[in-house]
């Protein structure tokens, strides 16, 4: 096919990208939007900094006007994020205890809640665990409530919305190492006990301090073997030109050998819209052209 939505769908997945609702009124952006997407994750509209901004008060217009416009579309959603030690808001940042516990509770079921029924997977907890050789948890104030907090957010997710699928979303989690085999423990631990989780999102911020790890797909594997779906879910790639474009490339090669694998997701649609722009991570260049990175992706996709 000729757009990486319909490529992608041919092979039974999604291709997305994040999305800013304030920028759906560019005509350039919306345009490549709606051409090439068929899923998309708000890029900060559905945290809890924006949904919750002071308690039980909650504020969807910026995330409403999303899912209006992907459901216009038939693009699917990835709702981002339920639960996340960033982005909260400044009431949420001075509690503690059962009360913070209780807050996340109750804006987990009021977010899912209110987009019951329309969104393909959530990521219900984000950036949970350490950096580095630990394995650890993050140290956070959402851990300090206890460590059964990631059980207890998925828990009150499945409960809101049962058709949903529930994910565990990270960054450096892309290859085998002591931060991805510590989620791994998490999902395996979690599926033996019944507690709900469907899914595993690797972002895949990738740079030439982070490559694509040798081990990218055997690790995508290892994790949909223990019975979950696996998706990436916030792809983007430093550099430019040919080496940008095979490491596209071997990214949705990646994705399309695991059965598993749903689909991807771009963080940003041109490089100017890039959290990161600097590095030019992005498959559409600042004016909305195609770059190499586009065509190597699209040939990827068209050749699984
Ligand atoms: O909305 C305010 C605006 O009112 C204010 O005037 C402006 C001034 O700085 O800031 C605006 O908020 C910014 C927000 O993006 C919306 O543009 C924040 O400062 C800025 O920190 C925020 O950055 C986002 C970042 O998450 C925050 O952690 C990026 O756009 C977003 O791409 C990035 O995405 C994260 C994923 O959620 C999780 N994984 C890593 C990824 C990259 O950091």
């Amino acid at each position: 096919a000729t757009t990486l939505g319909a490529s992608a769908a041919a092979t039974g997945r999604y291709f997305g990208t994040a999305v800013a609702a304030y920028k759906l009124s560019d005509s350039v952006y919306s345009t490549i939007l709606d051409r090439e997407f068929n899923m998309v994750t708000p890029e900060n509209e559905m945290k809890w900094d924006a949904t919750e901004p002071s308690q039980n008060s909650f504020s969807y217009s910026s995330a409403d006007q999303i899912v209006s416009h992907a459901q216009s579309h038939n693009m699917r959603i990835r709702g981002h994020a339920l639960a996340w030690h960033s982005q909260q808001p400044g009431w949420v940042q001075s509690l503690s205890g059962t009360a913070l516990r209780n807050a996340m509770l109750n804006h987990i079921t009021n977010v899912a809640t209110h987009y019951k029924g329309k969104i393909y997977s959530w990521d219900v907890v984000n950036e949970a665990f350490a950096d580095g050789t630990s394995g650890a948890r993050r140290s956070s104030n959402l851990q300090n409530t206890g460590n059964d907090w990631i059980e207890a957010a998925f828990k009150a997710a499945r409960a809101a919305d049962p058709a949903a699928k529930l994910c565990y979303n990270d960054y450096n989690t892309d290859g085998v190492n002591a931060k991805s085999t510590a989620v791994y423990n998490m999902v395996k631990d979690f599926k033996a006990r019944g507690v709900p989780i469907d899914c595993v999102g690797f972002q895949s911020h990738i740079n030439s301090a982070s490559p694509v790890p040798s081990d990218y797909q055997a690790n995508l594997q290892r994790f949909a073997d223990l019975g979950v779906d696996v998706q990436i879910t916030e792809l983007d790639i430093a550099g430019s030109g040919t080496a940008q474009a095979n490491t596209y490339a071997t990214v949705v090669r990646a994705c399309l050998a695991v059965a598993r694998c749903n689909g991807l997701t771009v963080w940003g649609i041109r490089d100017s819209d890039s959290w990161r722009s600097g590095d030019t991570p992005l498959l559409f260049d600042n004016n909305g052209n195609k770059k190499a990175a586009y065509t190597s992706a699209l040939d990827a996709l068209n050749a699984g």
